[in-house]
Parts: C-alpha cells; structure tokens; sequence
C-alpha cells in the first residue's frame, strides 16, 4: 500500500510503499504521479534500480531527454545524465560535476523545458555520519501566491530570457574561481563552441500555469535567466535580485539529506533547485533522467 507524507510546508514529500524497480500498474502509478504533482517534490527511500529500471518507470511520464552534454551521458543509456565528481581511469570525470551551482530548473532554457526529473543515488558522500551534498528545493507556485495581488498582475505582462550559453560561461568562471581558492580538487570540462551553439536563447513568459496542477508558478531562475525583456540590464539585474530573494525564503524550501538508494523527483515547472558542493573529494555518484514538458509561451 502506498503511503504519501508531506515533509516540507509548502512541498516534499515520501512515498513508501512502492518498489519502483517492478513495473507499476496503472492504479499505483496513478497515486504516485497524483502525489507527485500535489507535492511537486517527492522521494522513495531503500530503491535499487538498474539504469534501465530507472528509464522504465520515468518513462511512463513522458519522453526522456538526452542531455546537450554528450560526455557526462552513461554510456549505454543516453537518457542517463550521470551526477558525479568521480574519475575513470584516465583521470577523466565521469559525469558532470558543476551542474546546480545556481537555483534553476533543468533545461529551462529549452523551448519545451523539463517536466520533471528524477535523481538515483547510486553513492552519497558521508562525513562524521552525515550525508553531505544536500539539494534544496523552492516552491515557485508557493512563492508566487505569497505575492501581493498588483505584483502578480505586473508579473503577469512581463517576459524573461532563458539562455544556456550564459548560463554556462557563468557556471564555468564560478567552477574556476573554486578551482583557485582551492575548494574543489577536480578540472572540470570547459564548455565547448558547439555546446554553447546548440542551443538557442528562448524568450517566456515570467509566469506560468501548470499543464496538469494549473497552479501559476514563477518561471525565472538564477542559473538560466539572461535578463527581463523590454527593461535596461540595470533594472533587469535589480528586479530578478528582488524576486530570486522572495522565492528562496525558508518557508518555501525544501531541502534533501540523501540516502543511497532514494529515488527523488521534481517538478521543473513548479519548483528550481540547487545542489551544493560540500564534499569533495569524497565521491558522489547520482543518475538522473528527464522528462521533457510543453512548450513555452
Ligand atoms: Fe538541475
């Protein structure tokens, strides 16, 4: 039988009950993706999947993504995005290890951005028995009914920039200048030309209303947002800074301590996230795949 508890005030929740290496019937996936979309994070502790049963089960939301980075894939499985600070043989990472630096949501910057993506655990960095590398998580549906009314209807008329190529150059100089202070032990890959001229800047909506919770959400974020349209840099910078500093308050977050073996997923529509990178060099290896959602307006 499946159990939902909610964690977080505004979203976060465990589902026990479900052994998602096994194919779900129709009615416990049904409970799952209704839980799953009400609490817009949710986790499933003790999983042991295959990348292959991971697939499966994410599958049955969508179509998977294959990300823009070809050498952080799992070899085998495109779909898998490998999470991971470790290296191979040759002393070359095996998946990437920069990604989430900034509140975001995976692939925003895309036309059809992610649905929802889901992490597995595969190995969690442990320090004196404590988990390190937590993900947080904000309600941007929470954070955006918490606003006064004239501020909604201002959001409501204004549009925003999504760019990957900004976003990269920026996660790129954060990653070096760690590199420097001595925070981080491992040379991470530079962007490549091709890399940042594969994917377009899109223009959306600041607002956005949920395909299937119809909850309007705010669609900006830290890590992918170049700027506001139709308002100089300056009060671009100025308005997001206001806005990112709303929609990170406590009470909308909800952050994770990872287990191996959680499978945890996340509405990318409804919620940004944002790892932290408190463990190296002890190793962490995560695989994630992705749904892609609607296009954007
Ligand atoms: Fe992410």
């Amino acid at each position: 039988m499946i159990t939902v508890t909610r964690i977080g005030k505004h979203l976060g929740a465990e589902i026990s009950g479900v052994d998602l290496s096994q194919p779900l019937d129709d009615n416990t996936f049904a409970q799952v993706a209704a839980a799953f979309f009400d609490n817009e994070v949710v986790y499933f502790r003790n999983q042991s999947l295959t990348p292959a049963q991971q697939i499966a089960f994410t599958r049955r939301f969508g179509v998977l993504e294959a990300h823009v980075r070809k050498e952080s894939r799992l070899g085998g499985h495109d779909e898998i995005f490998v999470l991971s600070n470790k290296l191979d043989a040759n002393g070359k990472a095996i998946g990437a290890q920069d990604a989430g630096r900034f509140w975001h949501s995976d692939l925003s910057y895309k036309r059809e951005p992610s649905m929802l993506s889901a992490l597995y655990s595969v190995e969690i960095p442990v320090k004196d028995g404590i988990a390190l590398g937590n993900t947080y998580f904000a309600s941007t549906t929470a954070a955006f009914n918490a606003l006064p009314d004239t501020m909604k209807q201002r959001l409501e008329h204004m549009r925003n920039v999504h760019s990957y190529r900004e976003y990269r150059l920026k996660n790129y100089a954060g990653q070096q200048e760690d590199e420097r202070r001595g925070i981080r032990t491992v040379q991470e890959h530079a962007p490549t030309p091709e890399q940042l001229a594969s994917v377009p800047d899109t223009e959306m909506n600041v607002v956005r209303v949920h395909p299937v919770t119809q909850r309007k959400c705010l669609f900006i974020n830290e890590g992918h947002t170049s700027h506001l349209t139709g308002m100089s840099r300056a009060e671009s910078v100025a308005e997001l800074a206001k806005l990112y500093a709303h929609m990170t308050q406590p009470e909308f977050i909800y952050g994770h301590s990872w287990r191996p073996g959680d499978l945890l997923m996340w509405d990318n529509i409804a919620v940004q996230h944002k790892a932290t990178f408190d463990y190296d060099p002890l190793p962490r290896l995560m695989y994630r795949t992705t749904v892609r959602g609607p296009a954007v307006i």
